[in-house]
């Protein structure tokens, strides 16, 4: 694999974070004081401007960034670079007070006051107008600003608007889609509760008190937002591209956020990054759990672009807006860096560099504290990391070769949440695939998460968690992937909808699966949770949660079967060759690494190499060309032992191999 640096003319890991002097700048001495902290704890790059829209623009056409250059240049000299922010995150209150329009109008069809933050409407002509004008300046400000090396378009883009320019929007995104209102009508199944529209000037978003009967409908409202703030962002990037050609961008995104699209997003972008605040120590899952949400995130993200991609924000600490705020215990904010870092991002970064004095973050962990220390537990930990990732440079570009695939689509998911079936209050699709993750991360496969539109052709097994939505030509491309030898793994849901929410006629899973599995999935029963059933395979009995399918076989190897209920001796996990490859299937939920050790022998004909990592212990192999990083993570409470491979140990500079035993919270790096 090729080195893949996300900066040329710097080759190194990031250390930094949101840095935000200009909320300092009545404090004598205090940016001095940044400066010699963030040298300290071995800073070389800071995020400006993130919220900075009324220290630029204190009152309407009024431009002042004398400030931000001054700060940009000292930092230069410092040698620390700047990630330069478009300040749309929020609006100043004159802007909110002169035109209504930029502010939202929410589900219930209300406009809001002036509040908070990331909540513009993305179709109003003047909020664009102003946020061209201050992009534009800014641009112009800092363009030959050399250190300047990345733009943040905004900040952590979120919700929905529902006004009437939205609404008008919404009608024309479905007239492009549909063409004919009376497509839309089929599409939509209006026939039933006499849903039948005349125009699409009658079809409205799913207010609160509005349309939410029609299953299309709700999965149209998601399209359509992620389109519309994917078409903002482009307009923002296009607006400092102008100015800045060489200068890449990304947007800070957010864990396994629901409402938009990610991948829509992602095709605008150079760079992804995303802003992780797992809740760590909790008092509903064991650390090691909270570590694997992360893990599928950074795999996630990793995935959206195959190339490395950056942390860009989390918290040293503590947050402070959580029910409880916990602060992390000693070696856990190191812990969850290197994972980062294990999972393909070339950065670790901070929200924020210095904590604010007031206002609604002022208890938000920070690298400096409001007792200004650099003694301080929290500021020596920073300090130690940074001399690591200092140390960790020649990481930065190398990237995660994967043999395996989690397909996830965000209308897959959405139309299961919509779905008036299953469970309605949680059909745990999100800890589903988090768990297929898991267990082939703990089996030491490397993942990728992709779409079930993308190229099969590089994975040697495939795994469908729960794909309810099949979109057009996917059963075709599944079947040409198993044809060709491919391995695919199947779930209970697999294909009952085509992509407008309508069931595919003719039995699931439809649109020819059937014959590729070789079963039909008649009837689907959900359990309650106080309910289970159980199948038995190689001695170990295996615990059903949920959901149980039941298969009317046809041509496929029963491999195990239900042991309680009316469908007792159904197959409860089928196996079936077709052409050169194989496919299985999972017809209840029970734990992916129980199916994993089911479908073992098969990886193992592929040709991967299946260990048993301890629990807690997460490992990667991060490469490019003849360099291989392999990082073991102990996320548990306790000391493991691991058998690891032998080579130069980069954190102690100390050769190792064989059994080696990893503290709580250890991380090892193995240049092999
Ligand atoms: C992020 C946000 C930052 C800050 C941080 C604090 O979601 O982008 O601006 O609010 O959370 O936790």
């Amino acid at each position: 694999m090729e080195r893949k640096l996300l900066f040329n003319k710097y080759p190194k890991l990031i250390h930094g974070g949101d840095y935000n002097p200009d909320q300092w700048l009545g404090y004598e001495g205090i940016f001095e004081e940044d400066i010699r902290m963030m040298k300290k704890a071995h800073v070389n790059c800071v995020t400006l401007g993130v919220f900075s829209w009324a220290a630029y623009e204190k009152e309407e056409g009024q431009y002042d960034f004398s400030w931000l250059i001054k700060v940009i240049d000292r930092l230069k000299e410092e040698n620390i670079n700047v990630i330069m922010a478009t300040p749309s995150g929020a609006r100043p209150a004159w802007l909110d007070l002169k035109y209504e329009e930029v502010r939202r109008v929410d589900i219930n069809g209300k406009r809001e006051h002036h509040r908070e933050r990331h909540n513009h409407c993305y179709s109003s002509p003047i909020y664009r107008q102003k946020v061209e004008e201050i992009d534009t300046r800014l641009a112009n400000a800092i363009k030959d600003k050399n250190n300047v090396i990345l733009w943040h378009i905004s900040n952590e883009f979120e919700g929905v608007c529902y006004c009437d320019k939205c609404r008008k929007n919404f009608q024309k995104f479905l007239k492009k889609r549909y063409q004919t209102i009376d497509k839309l009508n089929h599409e939509y199944w209006t026939g039933f509760w006499s849903k039948h529209f005349n125009s699409f000037e009658e079809v409205e978003p799913p207010y609160a008190n509005g349309e939410n009967a029609l299953m299309g409908l709700n999965l149209d409202w998601k399209r359509f937002t992620s389109e519309m703030v994917a078409d903002f962002m482009k307009f923002e990037i296009d607006t400092v591209r102008k100015i800045t050609p060489d200068i890449p961008v990304t947007t800070n995104m957010m864990m396994f956020f629901e409402p938009y699209d990610y991948r829509v997003l992602a095709k605008e972008l150079d760079i992804i990054s995303w802003d992780a605040y797992p809740q760590y120590h909790n008092d509903y899952q064991s650390l090691a759990a909270t570590f694997n949400e992360a893990g599928f995130t950074h795999c996630l993200m990793r995935s959206l672009k195959k190339q490395p991609f950056m942390l860009m924000e989390s918290t040293p600490s503590l947050v402070n807006w959580r029910e409880y705020n916990k602060l992390k215990k000693p070696g856990v904010h190191e812990l969850a860096s290197l994972q980062a870092i294990a999972n393909g991002s070339d950065s670790v970064q901070y929200f924020q560099i210095r904590k604010s004095r007031g206002a609604y973050e002022m208890f938000h962990g920070a690298l400096i504290d409001h007792n200004g220390r650099d003694d301080t537990r929290v500021f020596k930990e920073i300090e130690d990391l940074g001399s690591k990732l200092e140390r960790l440079e020649e990481i930065a570009g190398s990237t995660i070769k994967a043999r395996a695939a989690i397909v996830v689509d965000w209308e897959n998911r959405w139309a299961i949440r919509e779905a008036k079936a299953f469970c309605s209050s949680d059909k745990k699709y999100e800890k589903t695939v988090q768990n297929f993750y898991g267990a082939l991360m703990h089996k030491g496969i490397e993942t990728d998460i992709i779409a079930s539109t993308d190229d099969y052709s590089c994975y040697d097994v495939i795994f469908l968690p729960m794909m309810f939505m099949l979109k057009e030509g996917v059963a075709a491309k599944l079947k040409e992937y198993v044809k060709n030898g491919g391995l695919l793994v199947g779930t209970y849901m697999l294909g009952y909808i085509n992509e407008n929410q309508l069931a595919h006629l003719g039995g699931f899973p439809g649109d020819g699966l059937m014959e590729l599995f070789g079963f039909e999935a008649e009837e689907i029963d959900t359990l309650w949770p106080s309910e289970q059933n159980y199948l038995i395979y190689d001695n170990k009995k295996i615990e059903i949660k949920d959901y149980c399918e039941i298969l009317k076989v046809k041509d496929c190897e029963a491999v195990a079967t239900y042991e309680e209920d009316f469908y007792r001796n159904y197959p409860v996990v089928t196996r079936k060759n077709y052409g050169l490859g194989t496919v299985w299937y999972q017809a209840a939920r029970f734990d992916a690494n129980d199916l994993l050790d089911i479908i073992r022998k098969d990886l193992v004909r592929k040709g991967m190499e299946v260990i048993d990592l301890p629990a807690g212990i997460e490992r990667h192999v991060r490469e490019y060309d003849d360099k291989r990083f392999i990082f073991y993570l102990n996320e548990s409470e306790n000391d493991a032992e691991v058998e690891v491979e032998e080579g130069l140990e980069l954190l102690s500079n100390q050769m190792i191999g064989g059994k080696v035993t990893l503290h709580k919270y250890q991380t090892i790096i193995i240049k092999a």
